[in-house]
């Protein structure tokens, strides 16, 4: 936090500097290139100067205060970000999701806020029709940092999870941040291809969410070098049509769900319509299309049909 002007020294790990100096670096810093949000992103996730700081420095530049890197690791980090098109996230470790904050690396996609949604919804359909204790066994096909099972497991201290992924380097990710929250008994985390690790549980996986690679490839090879040349190819392209990922799960979700099971899928702007085909082909009823914060089709739900008594 800010210091007052005529505090001395640096603290162990501390790194003073007056507010006007840091507001003429940063100007410096984006005379060169790159946008503000990210340089204040990069100040508050590795500077440890938030937002509201930034704004009382501009009103009382006279303030001392201290950064927890020194600035000229700010400025490498920026410049790298900048001339390399590295990803902040990547730069610093670390990305805020939710309420947690997950450590991420390259080799692993870094969760998008969008996805937070997927857990809200999650939630709300197992609150709607299932037991208050959460589902007996849930699953997340494809979990990359592990965000959706570190949020599901906090949710459901009660229940098993599983989660997969076909990249060992996603799962040594999502077990360190298992491990960083002690949640690593409550979730199994299973090296293979969508369903096929899950075979032990088939008719047995009460909710199972999925944030699938559904990037057609023309459009993944147009992205911005920050994500076509950084994040892993394998959790952002669905093939040709970006659909292969979400065909593989609907086709097989049927056998794999208990009965009365759900399957939550995230998907592209524009799959709405083929995404919930895919599910009803694949056996489920109530297939239902939910929106994003910006009402576009970004979600969908289903669920194998439940046992008659
Ligand atoms: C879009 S990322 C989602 C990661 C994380 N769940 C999230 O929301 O940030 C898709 C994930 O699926 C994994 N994946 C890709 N193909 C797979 C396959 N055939 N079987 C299992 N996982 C796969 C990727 O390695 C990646 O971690």
């Amino acid at each position: 936090m800010a210091a007052p002007a005529h505090s001395t020294g640096t603290r162990a790990g501390r790194h003073a500097i007056r507010g006007d100096d840091l507001l003429q670096w940063r100007r410096q810093q984006l005379n060169q290139g790159g946008q503000a949000a990210g340089l204040d992103w990069l100040l508050d996730l590795e500077g440890g100067v938030g937002w509201q700081q930034l704004q009382h420095l501009r009103l009382h530049p006279e303030t001392l205060l201290q950064l927890q890197v020194p600035l000229e690791r700010l400025e490498a980090l920026w410049q790298r970000h900048c001339n390399g098109q590295e990803p902040l996230q990547y730069l610093v470790g670390q990305c805020p999701w939710r309420d947690l904050t997950l450590q991420v690396a390259p080799g692993v996609l870094i969760p998008r806020q969008e996805t937070e949604l997927l857990v809200d919804l999650a939630l709300a359909i197992w609150a709607g029709a299932g037991s208050p204790d959460g589902p007996r066994r849930w699953a997340d096909l494809g979990t990359g940092s592990g965000c959706l099972a570190l949020a599901l497991a906090l949710a459901w201290p009660q229940s098993q999870g599983h989660a997969i992924d076909r990249s060992t380097e996603a799962l040594r990710q999502a077990a360190a941040n298992l491990n960083s929250k002690g949640l690593e008994h409550r979730v199994q985390l299973l090296e293979g291809e969508w369903w096929m690790p899950l075979q032990p549980h088939w008719g047995a996986l009460d909710l199972v969410v999925s944030n699938p690679p559904y990037i057609p490839r023309w459009v993944w090879r147009g992205l911005e070098p920050v994500v076509r040349d950084h994040e892993p190819a394998l959790a952002l392209v669905g093939g040709d049509d970006g659909l292969e990922a979400l065909r593989a799960i609907a086709s097989e979700a049927a056998r794999a769900l208990a009965p009365g099971g759900w399957l939550l899928l995230e998907h592209h702007h524009d799959q709405s319509a083929a995404v919930l085909e895919l599910l009803r082909a694949g056996g489920l009823v109530e297939v239902t299309p939910h929106p994003d914060l910006e009402g576009q089709w970004r979600f969908a739900s289903a669920r194998r049909a439940p046992e008659q008594p």
